[in-house]
């Protein structure tokens, strides 16, 4: 395959905030995840400080919270101040001991060094609940949302930016599902009231594909939002946990930004496309396992609905397959740097997150160490590129469809702050070497930084490191110069860049 790409020919800056990431009160993120008070590895505020010395590592730039599902039936008031009543989830079906509230949240966060993004519950929840909490967080010292937070021993304004009103409430599974009509008068009044509280909040509302949803909420809150949230995953596995094999997992890989592309359609439709930027915020190749809750026949017995969700943790479900998928995805965000300007990885700890935790200690899954490659070694400025002789192999995806699969995909992006150049590329093949060779004006030394494993199934694990970041030299580069990439790989090549 060849490559060009020409230094003078930019797609966009991208935002950092496409590395962004998700939380939810659902089994073990919060409560036994980054949040283990009496742990030995807990800080002062019970907060695992190996969970937060990982997530500063991959300079985690935004962190979604509380939900995702969690969010349509919780009121922000249960988790502040200093009585704490444990209340009965009912999105998931388990007490939520309201411990780990916003003030608990906004401290992880600065200790992440992460924008905090509270999404707010549009389910059973009002305009001016959800404004209430923009009350509570922004405002210096009026009222008496303010007042009480400073009473939880807050003094400073949390000073929250990016807010999204509910989360999938078009979907009949989630608490307070809503018609695209209602879902047009309920945006707008809440975001109303959020932006009366604080005009300098960012707002986003739950959106998909779906034009009729889309045209209403555009219609009537477009004026005042910032961002249109939508999500996505792609192996439908919540109810069965028995994830795709990896051709599987690669043919998901086909037109993996159709979804971005609809939206944007849509947006220009309206001409907010300069307005409105997409935050991408769930997304995950696998669906997370909850068997018997997300469906109409609800499971009866723990055994039934609560204890199978364990089973997200078994460590060697996260492939090789899944930081392939997951280094495409982000390529992808990449490449539609104008129009996408947040994502978040659904969730990052534990389920089918990028970090494991266990008393002990954690386990970096595959897919956080893509976060490493991408954040770490990959420029901020995407070139365009062209491609020629792309090899390419039908592959069936699990509904039977046979779909047309790039073996290679190559990213090229410059640095805004220094010189060089960084390549993403992926080779999705399951067992050949794949090269390429690259047509730029550049010049330097090659190196390349790149996991792979030793097969489409290497994981990692509490004794198992089975997917680690290598290294290799390749010489001085030249224009043309063949590049040759292990099969299942995730490679970051920089050339002329001098380590930092
Ligand atoms: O499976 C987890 C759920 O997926 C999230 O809570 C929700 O936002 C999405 O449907």
């Amino acid at each position: 395959m060849k490559i060009h790409a020409k230094e003078y020919r930019v797609l966009g800056q991208r935002d950092p905030m496409i590395y962004g990431h998700f939380i939810e009160h659902f089994h073990r993120q919060i409560y036994g995840g980054v949040y283990d008070p009496g742990n030995p590895l807990s800080d002062e505020d019970g907060l695992r400080t190996d969970v937060l010395s990982a997530m500063r590592k991959i300079h985690v730039p935004i962190l979604r919270w509380p939900g995702g599902c969690f969010v349509s039936s919780y009121h922000w008031k249960d988790g502040v101040g200093e009585e704490r009543v444990p209340l009965f989830d009912k999105a998931w079906r388990v007490e939520e001991p309201n411990t780990f509230g916003t003030d608990e949240y906004i401290q992880m966060c600065r200790k992440i060094g992460c924008e905090p993004y509270i999404c707010t519950n549009a389910g059973t929840g009002t305009a001016e609940e959800m404004s209430d909490w923009v009350e509570y967080c922004n405002l210096e010292n009026e009222g008496q949302y303010a007042k009480q937070r400073i009473a939880n021993g807050y003094e400073e304004p949390h000073k929250v930016k990016y807010w999204s009103i509910g989360n999938e409430n078009y979907g009949w599974w989630e608490i307070g599902a809503k018609d695209e009509k209602e879902w047009g008068r309920l945006t707008l009044e809440a975001a109303k009231m959020m932006k009366h509280v604080d005009p300098c909040t960012e707002l986003s509302a739950a959106a998909l594909t779906d034009i009729d949803w889309n045209v209403n909420l555009l219609k009537n809150c477009g004026q005042f939002l910032d961002w249109i949230s939508i999500h996505e995953y792609w192996d439908p596995i919540h109810e069965t946990n028995d994830g795709a094999d990896y051709d599987a997992c690669m043919a998901y890989t086909a037109d993996i930004g159709h979804s971005v592309r609809k939206v944007k359609g849509l947006l220009e439709a309206f001409g907010l496309e300069k307005k409105i930027r997409i935050a991408f915020d769930e997304w995950n190749l696998r669906q997370w396992y909850h068997p018997k809750v997300h469906c109409i026949e609800q499971g009866v017995t723990k055994e039934e609905y609560v204890v199978p969700r364990d089973d997200n943790d078994i460590n060697s479900q996260y492939t090789m397959a899944d930081a392939v998928f997951t280094a495409s995805f982000l390529s992808m965000c990449n490449r539609n740097c104008d129009i996408v300007g947040m994502a978040n990885f659904a969730p990052i700890v534990n389920t089918r997150g990028c970090i494991y935790t266990y008393p002990d200690g954690i386990v970096l899954r595959s897919t956080y160490h893509v976060f490493d490659l991408y954040v770490n070694y990959l420029g901020d400025i995407v070139l365009d590129t062209w491609q020629e002789e792309v090899p390419v192999k039908q592959m069936k995806r699990i509904d039977g469809e046979i779909v047309e699969v790039e073996q290679l995909d190559v990213l090229v992006t410059a640095f805004s702050d220094h010189a060089g150049y960084a390549v993403a590329a992926i080779n999705k093949s399951a067992d050949e070497e794949l090269s390429f060779t690259l047509e730029l004006d550049a010049a330097g030394t090659v190196t390349v930084d790149y996991i792979c494993g030793d097969s489409t199934e290497a994981y990692n694990d509490v004794d198992h490191d089975g997917v680690v970041i290598q290294h290799k030299e390749l010489g001085i580069f030249e224009s043309g110069m063949m590049i040759t990439l292990p099969p299942h790989s995730v490679n970051v090549i920089r050339i002329g860049v001098e380590e930092v």
